[in-house]
Formats: structure tokens, C-alpha cells, sequence
């Protein structure tokens, strides 16, 4: 039998936080990674990749990797999980949602690039948190979130993306030095993005967990321009440790990062350009029904249809299907905090309960039981405390006196101002007459 290898005693639950919950908004897939991959694409040489990647990550999808790892799987009902009591009390063996635990194993740095400072104050508020470590580079300062401004004067968007690898292997070095902790000087995936990105950190690990890190891998949604292929930046794109220190050794001057790009805004492009000129191509990040992970478009549009022109599109290295959006998505735009805020709570917070929810649907645990609470109000609203001894009618008027009909209540409180109030008065009683001839139809 499989667990008598089994070495730890942890117990580790399949949660439905990650996989499940997203599902509310797309469909649950049963698999995780695409495991035919499409070569209907124009550059040869990535084909030869695809089947590359084939060969290296289809032996090992994730479940396989996940047999590996010595640990025991069963199926968690959230509603206990989350709860249910015994697992609050119990701290020793309680159980690890496969996601918590994944957070420990694979490490993910995510690397904002801030132009509006609402927008990276929302990721700080909401999926931030998700990553190992984060980094905001840009242009302005704020107190609330550490955004890290280069003093030197950057001639193109790529030397901002160069200076910006190199700031971050430059402080995951310090770290090794000074502090030599094992979880924060590590560097194994990379995610940058813009701050008008929603990031779910938990799927990237999912993704990724099977792949060689110290291997060059270069993953997001990849288009081709002027016959380069590489990874756009409006859908946020990865970087294994391996190709992070090809960058890192190849730019290692501040004069090497300022030639190695002259646009702005095409900082993509160029580290597709280098990256290709050191043998690691864009992978077909498709789910095996063609849909996309990284998303470089809003819910919205992406649900709702987009025109969809532009060379994200029409260049897409790996034509994405109709149906928008795996289940296993890792990116997508969100432009405004509240969008990010909305997304977030429907992610990680919200739950739909199919069932009865034995011991999260619960109501409010008061003192007070509903009963009590009138006699509570009449005592403190009226001084009534013999409350046995009044009955309905007289309860009714009390009510009546003490709290009035709208008419009532704006010719007690706004006596002074007759003429405003009359319009008011016979708009609403208009509007009430409409009503009540509505409702006996
Ligand atoms: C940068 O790398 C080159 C080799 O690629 C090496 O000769 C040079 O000394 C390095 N410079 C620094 C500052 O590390
Ligand atoms: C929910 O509760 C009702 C009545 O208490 C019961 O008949 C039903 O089987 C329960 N459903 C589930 C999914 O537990
Ligand atoms: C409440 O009623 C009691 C008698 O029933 C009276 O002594 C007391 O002064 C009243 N309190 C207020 C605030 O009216
Ligand atoms: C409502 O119905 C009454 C008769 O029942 C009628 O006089 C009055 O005009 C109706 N009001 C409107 C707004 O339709």
C-alpha cells in the first residue's frame, strides 16, 4: 500500500479554497496541466521546445510530483475545516490545506512594477500576502507600501526591468549573508507584473510545482512581434530561478542594463529578445481545452466578450479557445481597487454552501435572544419595565407615537421650510398611490 512509505505523519487535506472556489466563477477542470500541448505555431524552434517540455513535464504532472513528497492526501469538507471546533482546539496533527502547504514548499517572489499607488496599495490589501516575498519597484514613494525608486535616470522600461532583477538578486544575497534564514533568501519563481494585476499565487504553485526551477523556464501569455516570441507584460509573466540568474549574469552592470533596451513600455519584448538569445523560449501555458492562465484583460471583458483584435490575439503564439479562462488561471487584469477588492472576497473569502453547512452557516451567537431584545427597547426607549401588563393595542400606539409616517416626520421637523416640503410631500404621496394601484392589480 501506497502510505505505508509514507515517512511524515502530517496529514494534508485537498482543499477546495484554491481549485474550488475559483470554480464559482469558472468551470472546475479535473486536470491540472496541460498535458497535450498544441504545435500549431510558426516558429519551428518552439516546437522543439513543446516537445521538450513534453517529454520533462508530462512524466512528471503534479500529481505525480505530489506522490513524491511523502505526504498523506484526503479530502477536507470546508465547512468542518474552517469551523468545525476540534480542529481549532487540536494544534498538534491538525491537518495542512494543500495549499498552505504548498506556499512552504514552492516559493513564489512577486515583482510589481507601481504606476498608480492606489492600485499597489489594493494588491498590499488583498493578494500580496499570498506570495513568499514581494517587491513594488517605481516611480513615486509612500509611506504605506515600500516601493523601491532607483536614483539613476532610466532611459527605457527595459532598464527598469534589468535594474530591478538585479536589486532583487543583490537583496536575496544580502539576506544570505546577513541573516542566513532558509526561507527568505530563496529565489525559485518569479511573477512580475503591473499594478493593475490580480494575482492568485496559490495556482502559479500549482503550475510550476512539477518543473525544475534551476531550469530555464520563461512562462505567461506569449505573442510574436517583428518574429520574436515572448511573454506579454500586461498578463504578468514567470521566471524560473534559472533564466532570473541568466539575466542576472548577462546584466551584470548598470551600462549593460541601459543598452540592453531603448523603448519604453516594450520591456516584454526585450527580455524575450535576450532570454531567446540564451536558448529559453515561451512555453504553451494552455490548459488541455485551449484556455489561457495568464490573462492580460480584465473578467469582464474576458466573460463578457472583448473585440478581440490587437496583437494579443492575433499574435498569440498559442491561440487561445473560445471559452475564456482555465480553472487553474494565474493572472488577470483588474484596473481599479475595487475590482481587485471584489475579486479577492469572491476568491478567498466567500463560500457557497451546497449543503447545510453544518458549522459555518450558523447565526450569530448573541446573549440575547430575539424576544428580549424588545423588552430591552421598551425599557430604554419608553421606561417601560412592567412589560407583562401592556398589551398589543397599546404597544401599538407607543410605537406609533414615538416613531412617525415620513408625513409625519417632516411636518414635525421641518415646519420652517413649507414650500420645499409641500413638493416633497405630494411627489412621495403621488408615488404612494401609484404603488398601492400597482399592487391591486
Ligand atoms: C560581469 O560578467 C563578466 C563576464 O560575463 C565578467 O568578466 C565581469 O567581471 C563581470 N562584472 C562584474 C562587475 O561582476
Ligand atoms: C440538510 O438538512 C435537511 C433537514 O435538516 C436534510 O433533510 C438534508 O438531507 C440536509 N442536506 C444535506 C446535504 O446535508
Ligand atoms: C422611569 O419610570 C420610573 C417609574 O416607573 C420613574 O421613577 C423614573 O423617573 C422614570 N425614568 C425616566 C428617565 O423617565
Ligand atoms: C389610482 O386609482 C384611483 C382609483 O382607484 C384613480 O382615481 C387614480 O387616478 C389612480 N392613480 C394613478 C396614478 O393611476
Amino acid at each position: 500500500m501506497v502510505f505505508l512509505l509514507v515517512k511524515t505523519k502530517a496529514v494534508f487535506f485537498i482543499g477546495f479554497t484554491i481549485g474550488g472556489i475559483l470554480a464559482l466563477i469558472l468551470m472546475l477542470a479535473e486536470d491540472l496541466i496541460s498535458t497535450k500541448p498544441v504545435c500549431n505555431v510558426r516558429p519551428s524552434r518552439l516546437c522543439r521546445n513543446l516537445e521538450e517540455k513534453e517529454s520533462e513535464v508530462e512524466g512528471e504532472s503534479y500529481r505525480k510530483w505530489l506522490r513524491l513528497q511523502n505526504v498523506k492526501i484526503s479530502k477536507a469538507d470546508m465547512d468542518e475545516l474552517m469551523y468545525a471546533k476540534k480542529y481549532h482546539t487540536a494544534a498538534t496533527n491538525s491537518p495542512i490545506l494543500e495549499s498552505d502547504w504548498l506556499k512552504s514548499k514552492i516559493h513564489i517572489t512577486c515583482v510589481v512594477f507601481v504606476e498608480k499607488i492606489k492600485l499597489a496599495n489594493a494588491i498590499k490589501n488583498t493578494w500580496a500576502p499570498h506570495c513568499n516575498r514581494i517587491y513594488y519597484f517605481g516611480a513615486e514613494k509612500d509611506k504605506r507600501i515600500p516601493i523601491i525608486k532607483f536614483d539613476i535616470k532610466l532611459t527605457s522600461s527595459w532598464q527598469l526591468l534589468c535594474e530591478s532583477i538585479r536589486y532583487i538578486w543583490q537583496d536575496v544575497s544580502n539576506y544570505k549573508i546577513s541573516l542566513d534564514t532558509q526561507a527568505k533568501d530563496k529565489i525559485e519563481w518569479l511573477i512580475f507584473v503591473k499594478d493593475d494585476t490580480m494575482v492568485i499565487p496559490e495556482n502559479l504553485r500549482y503550475f510550476v510545482a512539477p518543473m525544475d526551477f534551476d531550469k530555464g523556464y520563461y512562462l505567461g501569455h506569449p505573442i510574436t512581434l517583428w518574429q520574436q516570441a515572448y511573454n506579454v507584460a500586461q498578463a504578468g509573466y514567470v521566471l524560473s530561478k534559472g533564466s532570473f540568474l541568466k539575466i542576472v549574469s548577462n546584466f551584470n552592470t548598470t551600462e549593460k542594463c541601459a543598452t540592453g533596451g531603448k523603448y519604453w513600455k516594450k520591456e516584454d519584448y526585450d527580455l524575450g529578445k535576450h532570454l531567446g538569445s540564451m536558448g529559453i523560449y515561451p512555453l504553451d501555458t494552455r490548459n488541455e481545452d485551449l484556455s489561457g492562465i495568464f490573462h492580460g484583460y480584465s473578467l469582464q471583458s474576458l466573460l463578457w466578450g472583448v473585440a478581440k483584435s490587437g496583437s494579443y490575439w492575433t499574435h498569440s503564439l498559442y491561440p487561445i479557445g473560445p471559452d475564456c479562462c482555465s480553472p487553474r488561471s494565474i493572472t488577470f487584469s483588474a484596473g481599479v481597487p475595487d475590482e481587485m477588492y471584489n475579486t479577492y472576497y469572491m476568491l478567498y473569502r466567500l463560500n457557497v454552501y451546497k449543503g447545510n453547512g453544518t458549522y459555518g452557516n450558523q447565526p450569530a451567537a448573541t446573549d440575547i435572544p430575539d424576544q428580549e431584545m424588545w423588552k430591552i427597547i421598551l425599557e430604554e426607549e419608553f421606561n417601560i419595565t412592567n412589560i407583562n401588563q401592556i398589551s398589543s393595542q397599546q404597544y401599538y400606539k407607543i410605537w406609533r407615537d414615538r416613531y412617525s409616517e415620513p408625513e409625519q416626520f417632516i411636518k414635525n421637523n421641518y415646519k420652517n421650510m413649507p414650500d420645499v416640503l409641500s413638493s416633497l410631500l405630494t411627489a412621495y404621496e403621488a408615488e404612494k398611490k401609484l404603488d398601492q394601484n400597482n399592487t391591486l392589480i
